[in-house]
């Protein structure tokens, strides 16, 4: 494709994006098709003939829009948002269309420093002091594992240079809650530490964050065994409840004892934004490291991850390879990005922040994240004010737990209550929710937070529950 051919092709390509985007809320909210409709669609083989861009423009809006669960929809409520705002599609693009190569300094010095730059904005924009540095990562789930990773070598005293964990004589042990997402029990068991190494904190029953008591004494009995604490991770807004682990504390308990401290804000990170939620992450000066993800409810499109250490120098030891091929005149004066995490070969990320950024402008952004909380407060309000409803768990942010619970209906009566009555209205189109488990018992979680989720749309889904509640067999 010639430049002058992708330019007529990218118009009709920009064209259909934004006719898309502003058809969404006419689309099903979940994706209507059984396994395999999307693919039996496809000729099993390439096509032996090239297609022009209209014809796959076509293709798109018939074969793949239906296959898509439309998390941009303004009812959707499931998981967590995953904003695309279209100003980060533009940077996105941008990133694409200039087609660079990260793989050290010289491979893009603009690359490089577009990214410090916009990790360092965004520190001040969360109120971070500048001891922190940061880097961008595809997600939460890599940073995490660097975190663990980093964290395995400075308790081992660098034990990859030797044997690695095959030859240490105490296990290494982590720490974190059943709360905290899979992610932090995958990087545990990724980074070598073994299941038998990772210890669920009990949490507090209210507020599900973590029992800083029942820390203290798992450190010590682990102490006691000849094990080695070596990191914690905190949450600061959990997957299913948004429960928010008392990081000041944990972080007196990890500095005391040189156990490595990393904060998973994957999703709250967006709200420390906002100056007045800043204490949800009370003491996050005192951690080693720190992830959130833009592209949840801020809204920087997928995938972009921030992940800040203060001590870059011992993640560079641990993360460092230097081949002579990508060795250069000024390594001693830049940042080489590969040295900060897994892989070699990085995208242009810091475009999409960085358009992001200038574009919508942070005051739009935080405008937004406050009108996300405002509507998870008034949803909260209905439910609780509505015979027979529960909220489940403080609302600390913008997802709500709640539960229909009839008189009558216990255990697993009530389980498939719950189930029938949210498969119900995802399966309709109409709205999106997801359900998940609070000890042992399903609950719905409405996550609320879609850049274009208005109170408008919140209404209309306090009134779509409750009709399908009245309407379920068991009431
Ligand atoms: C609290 C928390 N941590 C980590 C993750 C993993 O995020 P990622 O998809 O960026 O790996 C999630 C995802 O929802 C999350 O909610």
């Amino acid at each position: 494709m010639t430049p002058e051919e992708f330019r007529s092709a990218g118009h009709q390509l920009i064209d259909w994006i934004a006719d898309y985007r502003q058809a969404i809320e006419q689309m099903p909210v979940r994706a209507q098709v059984e396994p395999g409709d999307v693919r039996r669609n496809f000729p099993t083989e390439l096509p032996a003939t090239t297609a022009a861009v209209g014809e796959l423009l076509d293709e798109l809006q018939t074969i793949v829009v239906p296959g898509i669960t439309q998390v941009q929809h303004p009812m959707h409520y499931g998981w967590f948002p995953s904003n695309a705002s279209l100003a980060s599609v533009l940077g996105d693009i941008a990133s694409s269309g200039l087609g660079t190569l990260g793989i050290s300094w010289e491979s893009c010095p603009a690359l490089t420093e577009v990214e410090t730059v916009v990790c360092d904005w965004m520190r001040q924009l969360t109120g971070l002091s500048d001891a922190w540095q940061g880097t961008i990562h595809d997600t939460a789930s890599t940073a995490c594992l660097t975190a663990l990773m980093v964290a395995r070598e400075q308790a081992s005293d660098f034990s990859q240079n030797r044997g690695g964990l095959q030859s240490e004589p105490s296990a290494l042990v982590v720490y974190s809650t059943a709360e905290a997402h899979s992610s932090i029990t995958k990087s545990a068991l990724l980074a070598g530490y073994g299941q038998d190494n990772l210890r669920f904190i009990d949490v507090d029953p209210e507020t599900r964050a973590m029992s800083v008591a029942a820390l203290r004494f798992a450190i010590e009995q682990d102490l006691a065994n000849g094990l080695k604490p070596t990191a914690i991770v905190a949450s600061v807004g959990s997957t299913g409840v948004t429960a928010v682990d008392p990081v000041a504390k944990i972080a007196e308990i990890a500095n005391h004892h040189n156990i490595w401290l990393h904060v998973d804000a994957a999703m709250a990170g967006s709200a420390m934004l906002l100056p007045e939620c800043r204490p949800l992450w009370e003491g996050v000066e005192l951690a080693d490291s720190i992830s959130w993800n833009p592209h949840k409810w801020m809204g920087t499109i997928l995938d972009c991850s921030l992940f800040y250490v203060r001590n870059t120098q011992l993640l560079i030891r641990v993360m460092s390879t230097n081949p002579s091929y990508l060795q250069s005149s000024v390594d001693d004066e830049v940042i080489q990005y590969r040295d900060w995490g897994i892989p070699l070969g990085r995208r242009f990320r810091a475009l999409k922040l960085w358009f992001h950024l200038r574009i919508d402008g942070i005051e739009a952004i935080r405008q937004r994240l406050r009108r996300d909380i405002d509507n998870a407060r008034w949803f909260a309000e209905q439910v609780e004010a509505t015979e027979h409803w529960q909220v489940l768990a403080p609302v600390n942010l913008q997802t709500v737990c709640i539960r229909h619970e009839p008189p009558g209906l216990n255990n697993e009566a009530l389980d498939a209550h719950t189930l029938r009555w949210v498969n119900q209205i995802n399966q309709s189109g109409d709205a999106f929710m997801s359900a998940s488990q609070l000890d042992g018992r399903w609950m719905v979680r409405v996550s609320i937070g879609v850049e274009s989720t208005t109170r408008k749309h919140v209404e209309a889904l306090w009134q779509l529950i409750q009709h399908t509640v009245s309407r379920s067999p068991e009431k």
